[in-house]
């Protein structure tokens, strides 16, 4: 199996944002996460297209937004201009789900759905054929640095099992928050193939480092 580390620039330095990028793509990373966030959705506020468009100019690394916004629908095509390689909604967001898997497919761009903590897999199951992969919250989102979620790990199995059901095998299961060192390795055995990590990577003094270590470890759950 193969499995990618996208560091996520939530916790990263914004004024030498592309210092820091440019770190982690020394250190190995295979994709970029950025966080949209609406102080809506999600009680906190980030960025929006324009900061995207121009992270693209500065890393040849595919971009995974992760569009934590009400009303997603209406923002889709800005982010595909920006950039976006991968885009995902939350299921909680999105009215009609699939409608909006759709959408983000015929923009060009991977279409993923994400599932908050509380919300169940069963939520994906008129989508899980047709998603180019699938977002595990392990933590309530809105900010970097917290806790991962223990129960989040039977959750990846649950979703990985639904999208084998659905015949997606290919559709990767990504996970997001709190991710370090000591999970890392874990949740990629329990199916995870895309870990998300911000504060292990750019709260280190050295994310360059943080970086490589981590996708090492991704590599050995992987193996
Ligand atoms: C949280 C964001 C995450 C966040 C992860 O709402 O979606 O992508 O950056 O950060 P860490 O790895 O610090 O939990
Ligand atoms: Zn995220």
């Amino acid at each position: 199996m193969i499995a990618r580390l996208a560091p996520s620039i939530l916790s990263a330095d914004f004024a030498r944002l592309a210092d820091q990028i440019a770190a982690v793509e020394r250190g190995g990373a295979d994709l970029l996460h950025l966080d949209v966030m609406d102080g809506h959705f999600v009680p906190n506020l980030t960025i929006g297209p324009m900061v995207v468009r121009s992270v693209s100019r500065v890393t040849r690394l595919p971009l995974d937004v992760h569009l934590m916004i009400a009303d997603p629908d209406r923002y889709l095509e800005a982010f595909a201009r920006a950039g976006a390689a991968m885009m995902s909604v939350h299921v909680e967001a999105a009215p009609d789900l699939l409608e909006t898997v759709r959408a983000v497919k015929a923009l060009g761009c991977r279409a993923g759905a994400v599932l908050n903590p509380p919300t169940p897999v069963d939520a994906l199951a008129d989508a899980a054929g047709e998603v180019d992969y699938i977002v595990v919250m392990s933590v309530h989102p809105g900010f970097g640095g917290q806790a991962f979620l223990p129960e989040s790990e039977s959750k990846v199995r649950a979703v990985r099992a639904l999208l084998d059901a659905a015949g997606n095998r290919e559709a990767p299961v990504e996970i997001d928050g709190g991710i370090d060192l000591t999970n890392a390795g874990r949740v990629v055995r329990a199916g995870v193939s895309i870990v998300v990590a911000g504060a292990a990577i750019f709260e280190d003094p050295d994310p360059e480092g943080a970086t490589r270590r981590l996708r090492a470890a991704v590599m050995a759950g992987a193996a």
